[in-house]
């Protein structure tokens, strides 16, 4: 078992916080994890289990046992006239991923592209960018319960995904580490061009037949234009979760601030561009010590290098506060806490 003691964590976390771990180890597949979880040696310590690390701040030492899953290897497991059954390690990078399935024509999760992370936290937040969720591809998982060790299948439905959303941030927060997610992919795509400018960067191209490759590349020309690379700067991505309001706190926002953005839900309710609070706010750009808002994007927080958990954290609340403060709405953190 290849465990290591008081390990920095600065770069296995797109933040880049220096924190320690007290024990640290990787697995590259079920049975070095199962040998990691009933070994007497580390059975009782707190354990976490990091991925991309792309979606968690740490504010202080994790006094406990990382397990970075480290799984690789994509499988077809089945094949039919409407597409594919594509099984992926959890330890995968999400974008190789994408960009796997892109090459082999398989359609679903081009919208997706560029976002960081692995294959198994994907789930976990139900990732989602220019109008797809990885939900809408999504066909089951394969997990490990950490105190029994027993091997669990869920499928679509038990997964319960909601915006940012699923059952693993709920119920089962911290008591699974999953190995496996299949997709199902598409013969024939269902382009998704309307959101946000992808339309519009389609044409900057020059792109007059459509692709899965060619929306793929327009979303990347997005994200590197208004997203800060957590290779270059310490963030993860959208710190806030866009807030849902009702009809009526909407229309009443909506006299009081008249360019509010927000995005009609089938419900009725009203979903805030939390970007745009923010920036209202004044946060957009600005920088306070070590950390700050992003200046392309206010909803990502950023780190300008050794800046500590608890600075960017501070900041985060101080940023929650002023947009409570200014339009009586609660943005909540999407990422994870330590
Ligand atoms: N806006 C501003 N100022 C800002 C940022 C945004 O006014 O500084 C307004 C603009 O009107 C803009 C609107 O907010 O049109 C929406 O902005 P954007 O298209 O950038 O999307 P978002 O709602 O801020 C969400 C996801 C992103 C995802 C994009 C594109 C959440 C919390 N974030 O951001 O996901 O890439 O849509 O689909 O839902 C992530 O989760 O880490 C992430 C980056």
């Amino acid at each position: 078992m290849n465990l290591k003691e008081n390990i920095s964590l600065k770069q296995y976390n797109t933040f880049g916080i220096d924190v320690l771990a007290s024990y640290f180890a990787t697995f590259s597949n079920t049975a070095e994890l199962a040998t990691l979880l009933s070994d007497f040696s580390t059975q009782q310590l707190p354990k976490l289990v990091l991925g991309g690390g792309s979606n968690i701040l740490f504010t202080r030492n994790f006094d406990g046992l990382v397990l970075k899953n480290e799984i690789q290897g994509i499988e077809v497991i089945e094949e039919d006239a409407s597409g594919w059954l594509v099984k992926a390690g959890a330890g995968i990078n999400w974008h190789s991923f994408v960009t796997w399935c892109i090459d082999k024509g398989y359609a679903g999760i081009e919208n997706l592209s560029l976002i960081p992370g692995n294959v198994g936290a994907s789930p976990i937040q139900n990732i989602g960018a220019y109008g797809v969720e990885q939900k809408d591809s999504f066909h089951q998982l394969e997990a490990v319960d950490i105190l029994s060790g027993e091997k669990l299948l869920f499928n679509k439905e038990e997964c319960d995904f909601g915006y940012r959303d699923s059952i693993f941030k709920r119920i089962f927060k911290g008591k699974l580490i999953i190995t496996s997610v299949t997709f199902a992919l598409k013969r024939i795509p269902d382009f998704n061009t309307t959101y946000g400018a992808i339309d519009q960067e389609l044409k900057k191209m020059g792109v007059t037949s459509l692709s899965i490759k060619s929306i793929s590349e327009a979303v990347c020309n997005i994200r590197r234009s208004k997203l800060p690379n957590p290779a270059v700067i310490g963030n993860a991505g959208s710190f806030f979760k866009n807030p849902e309001v009702s009809n009526s706190v909407f229309n009443a926002l909506k006299i009081s601030f008249p360019g509010i953005v927000g995005y009609e839900l089938a419900s009725g309710n009203f979903k805030l561009a939390a970007g745009w609070l923010i920036e209202q706010c004044g946060w957009k750009g600005k920088r306070v010590g070590n950390t700050g808002s992003h200046k392309d994007q206010a909803l990502v927080l950023i780190n300008y290098g050794n800046a500590s958990g608890t600075e960017i954290w501070d900041l985060a609340m101080s940023i929650q506060a002023s947009v409570k403060d200014k339009f009586d709405v609660l943005i909540e953190p999407e990422v994870n806490i330590m």
